[in-house]
């Protein structure tokens, strides 16, 4: 096979249920997804879709219960822990909601961080690219302010550095922006897409945010673990995100919550 055909992604019938003694949760029910190098997705749906369960799938922090996720053609469900790890580092990227830096530690040393398990890169070497991928974040002003010291959005934007540092294929983000206001989200929304249209990396996002999923240009909506929409149309993703919220009632303060989902961790009839 040409190398050149091969998908960066791609998942094959992938199910992820969830046992939790005499209930199972099928948090995936079959899901097929090609993704190309270069792509900027969108993962969208309700709460419990299963969005999370994807992206750790997608970013090999879990593995799939059944079906098969080759990563760059190598097969990412066949592999140990440790080769999954391997993978990841070499490969991914991630961007978490709540920033993940440590406190004490200045924006340059937060993303020299995974550089510290890169075989064969000295010191001086991972301070420099550790400061090259603040620059290219605009915080090559901000390098020894730590976390506490910096704004929301610039917090995401050290965390979005750190991301970048070893150079990955594929930058993966659930919710960055759920801790930032719209303005900051904005900015950090802008950052994304400028590496994406300039550095060519892969974005895979989840968000629940619609100035976010609008700026993608491809949208997967999720509804109860099956990719229910796969569109590079926004109104279509739109529709399809509605009709999910159709049944979702928003009770009025102090009335029981009849029809409201269930809380996350519980478990729900599967269909
Ligand atoms: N560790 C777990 N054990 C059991 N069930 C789980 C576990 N993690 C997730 N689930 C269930 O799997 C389903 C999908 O969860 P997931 O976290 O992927 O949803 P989500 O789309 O990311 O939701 P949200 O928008 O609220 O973050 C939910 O029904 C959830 O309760
Ligand atoms: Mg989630």
């Amino acid at each position: 096979m040409n190398d050149d055909a091969k998908p960066l992604i791609q998942l094959s019938d992938v199910w992820k249920v969830y046992n939790l003694g005499e209930v199972k949760v099928e948090a995936l029910r079959g899901v097929c997804l090609t993704i190309e190098s270069g792509e900027y997705v969108a993962l969208m749906g309700p709460s419990g879709s299963g969005k999370s369960t994807l992206m750790n799938m997608l970013g090999c922090l879990d593995r799939p219960t059944e079906g098969s996720y080759l990563l760059d053609g190598e097969d990412a469900t066949s592999m140990s822990r440790n080769g999954r790890a391997r993978l990841r580092n070499r490969r991914i990227g991630f961007v978490f909601q709540n920033f993940n830096l440590l406190a004490r530690t200045s924006a340059v040393e937060n993303v020299e961080l995974p550089l510290l398990y890169a075989r064969g890169v000295s010191a001086s070497q991972r301070r420099h690219r550790a400061v090259e991928a603040l620059k290219q974040v605009g915080l090559g002003d901000r390098l020894h302010h730590h976390p506490g010291q910096l704004s929301g959005g610039q917090q995401q934007r050290v965390a979005v550095a750190r991301a970048l540092v070893n150079d990955p294929a594929i930058l993966m983000a659930d919710e960055p922006t759920g801790n930032l206001d719209s303005k900051t989200s904005r900015e950090v929304i802008q950052l994304l897409r400028t590496l994406n249209e300039e550095s060519g990396i892969t974005i895979i996002l989840v968000t629940h945010d619609q100035d976010i999923g609008r700026h993608a240009k491809r949208i997967l909506v999720l509804h109860d673990g099956q990719i229910v929409e796969d569109t590079t149309d926004f109104g279509t993703a739109l529709r399809s995100l509605h009709r999910d919220e159709d049944h979702l009632v928003v009770p009025p303060p102090h009335t029981p919550a009849q029809g409201a989902k269930r809380p996350e961790g519980t478990s729900k009839p599967m269909g």
